[in-house]
């Protein structure tokens, strides 16, 4: 199958019950047993539900691994992958992710003994200076959020493959119509399945895909024994938001380009960051392991101040000011005081997320109208 056939149609079968074509929501916490231990595949919903089975199955298939897994959302998927450390293990992670990834690795998992290195990973072989006989687990993102860098899948699963780690990839900017981590080498895909999978800004989600059964046993366990699972009205949201993602990313990447060029040649801009621009300095590896370059655009105004950039997020009318991406309508952040604000300036300025940086998540509406609205908003 490929792959806009998989959205709809991967890891899928009819209800048996009635021939439902989409999963029923099996709204239940529990399922009657015939004798101890006689039931049909599900016992209780925390470890396994029929409707986020299907889910699970859908996430395994559109990003060509075989076992998928669903959680309350991204952080708790997150959560999940570095459970399968033990105190002293240590993980080399990119420096410029999500913030609420950086608070859960500094803020509650350093605090049980786990250490993190982060560091840019531009250039793979810096990866191997970090590397000791603790380490476990390269962390990845990209497209990084919110500077838009890309790092060489390929070239950073090698490393691991030789140190013998667990590499993880954050695929929720690229999700798999852009980018198949697990092709590329990588062992663990996670995704913020609250931003384009589900792609309404209705729920939130995470996922965590695999390939190996032993890994995948582990990281059920975790689910299980943990308990940060999603409920079946949200598994069916997300199942049906799958089906039509290969059409709204096309979307996505189409006005994304658009915007992009708009920004570039603004005269009030200083700088956009975006893969898709031929200067960018990941642009060849972009080209290679991505096939287009999304929706999602950072850029910096002239003379770096806060309140211009504060000024225009909220002039802007179409676009919304709000945390989170990946949905039908265009979003506007403020990284700085919004999804980074968990990041000490100091540090978050070393990435890039300087003062005035906007970062922009454009939805699927027109085009023209979406420039419209930054053209009154920047001015
Ligand atoms: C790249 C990335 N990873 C992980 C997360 C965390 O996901 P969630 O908000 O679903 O917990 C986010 C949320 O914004 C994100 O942007």
């Amino acid at each position: 199958m490929k792959f806009n056939t998989k959205t709809i149609h991967g890891g899928q079968q009819h209800d048996p019950a009635y021939g439902s074509v989409m999963p029923p929501i099996y709204q239940t916490s529990t399922y009657a047993q015939t004798t101890p231990g006689g039931h049909k595949g599900f016992e209780y919903s925390r470890t396994h539900n029929p409707t986020r089975k299907a889910l699970e199955d859908s996430f395994a298939s559109i990003e060509n691994g075989k076992f998928g897994l669903a959680f309350g959302s991204g952080l708790a998927a997150i959560d999940a992958v570095v459970k399968l450390l033990q105190p002293g293990d240590e993980v080399i992670s990119t420096n410029d992710l999500y913030g609420g990834t950086y608070r859960l690795f500094t803020k509650i998992f350093e605090g049980f003994g786990i250490k993190f290195h982060f560091i840019g990973m531009e250039n793979a072989d810096k990866i191997s200076d970090y590397v000791n006989e603790n380490t476990k687990l390269i962390w990845v993102e990209t497209p990084t959020n919110p500077m838009m860098n890309i790092i060489d899948i390929k070239a950073v699963a090698a490393v691991s493959k030789k140190h013998n780690l667990l590499l993880a990839v954050d695929n929720t900017f690229a999700t798999p119509y852009l980018q198949r981590p697990l092709d590329l080498g990588a062992d663990i895909v996670m995704h913020s399945a609250t931003k384009y999978l589900g792609g309404h800004s209705d729920v939130v989600m995470g996922a965590l895909i695999v390939k190996d059964s032993e890994l995948a046993e582990r990281l059920y366990f975790i689910q299980n024994a943990s308990g940060a699972v999603c409920g079946p009205q949200d598994s069916f949201l997300v199942l049906r938001g799958i089906k039509t993602l290969h059409i709204r990313m096309q979307r996505h990447c189409e006005n994304g380009e658009a915007i992009a060029k708009y920004l570039q040649n603004h005269p009030k801009i200083e700088k956009v960051y975006w893969p898709g621009f031929e200067d960018h300095p990941n642009h060849e590896i972009a080209k290679s392991q991505m096939d287009g370059f999304g929706g999602m655009i950072s850029f910096v105004t002239k003379g770096n101040d806060y309140d211009q950039a504060i000024k225009i997020v909220e002039k802007l009318k179409i676009f919304t000011l709000a945390e989170s991406l990946g949905g039908v309508e265009s979003l506007a952040g403020h990284p700085a005081s919004m999804t980074h604000a968990s990041i000490p300036k100091q540090e978050r300025e070393k990435t890039g997320v300087v003062d005035s940086l906007i970062r922009l998540s454009v939805g699927i509406e027109d085009v023209d109208d979406l420039i419209a609205d930054l053209e009154q908003a920047i001015g």
